[in-house]
């Protein structure tokens, strides 16, 4: 698995694992299926309900737990300190791998200093933002101890965050896609530009798509309940993209939300 290393250094999986919207009943197998396959980023959130099952999973695979790398998201700002070890005993180890605060909640600046505390206990290996922009984001950077890793956006080949890509590259701010797929939204999965290269490269266009975003230097978190559909996945470190192709992609970006929270 290709790997970034993140502004303290921590490496990370580029493509993982996302659990959202899968029930805590079927969470531990989807997890299995995807640690078996080979994925060996997990990423969830306290909002998900589901980390026990992660947990379980991590537990039951048998794979040392410094070769997974677990993200986990907090949803409050009370009682931080709390909330992280809430999330330790839940997934069953003694360390997250990267603490994100899930979105703008207020008092984010508090939290996140309690998140900087928990790097500093060995709680936590990496921390960082998800959902935040402009003002929120800069307040976080300005006024932080330890920047942000990671900012978790919806990133999609038609949502690219181009600009957003380039100003985090300044403070060494990794930016990790969610919603790869944009949940299969705006037909993506039909658009013909990336069927014609998928079928060029005799690939998949969810291939494509996520081929693009890691050649983008974007960490993706693709989900799926479907073990072919994880293989699918995770199958886009023997192909690349040229030049070409990826002007096309670009090409498609309409630089707007395709849930229309933010
Ligand atoms: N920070 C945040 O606020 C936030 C918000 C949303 C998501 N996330 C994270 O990002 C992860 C990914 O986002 P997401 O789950 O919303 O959506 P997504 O990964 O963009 O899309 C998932 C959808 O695509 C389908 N799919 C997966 N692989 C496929 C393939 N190869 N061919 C056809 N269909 C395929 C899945 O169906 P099946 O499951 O039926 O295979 C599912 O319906 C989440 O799981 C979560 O970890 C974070």
């Amino acid at each position: 698995m290709e790997t970034v290393k993140l502004n303290n250094h921590v490496e990370m999986p580029i493509l993982g694992f996302g659990v959202y919207q899968i029930s805590l009943s079927d969470t531990k197998r989807c997890v299995m299926d995807a640690l078996e396959t080979g994925y060996r980023l997990i990423d969830t959130a306290q909002y998900y309900g589901n980390e026990a099952g992660v947990g379980e999973a991590v537990t039951a695979s048998g794979i040392p737990r410094n070769k997974i790398f677990i993200t986990t998201k907090i949803q409050s700002n009370r009682n931080v300190t709390g909330l992280i070890d809430a999330s330790l005993e839940k997934l069953r180890t003694d360390y997250i791998d990267l603490l994100l605060i899930h979105w703008v909640m207020g008092n984010d600046l508090a939290t996140y200093r309690v998140m900087e505390e928990s790097v500093k206990q060995g709680k936590v290996r990496a921390i960082g933002l998800s959902n935040f922009y402009g003002r929120d984001f800069d307040n976080i950077i300005n006024h932080c101890e330890i920047m942000p890793a990671v900012n978790q956006l919806e990133t999609h080949v038609f949502y690219q965050n181009r600009d957003l890509r380039a100003l985090y590259k300044k403070n060494g701010t990794y930016l990790e896609a969610w919603a790869p797929f944009g949940e299969g939204k705006a037909n993506m999965f039909k658009n013909p530009i990336l069927a014609g290269i998928a079928r060029e490269h005799n690939r998949t266009v969810a291939q494509v798509i996520l081929r693009f975003l890691i050649q983008s230097d974007i960490i993706v978190i693709p989900k799926s309940t479907h073990k072919e559909r994880m293989v699918e996945n995770i199958n886009v470190f023997d192909f690349s993209l040229c030049e070409e192709d990826m002007r096309k992609i670009e090409a498609l970006d309409k630089n707007e939300s395709l849930f229309g929270w933010y």
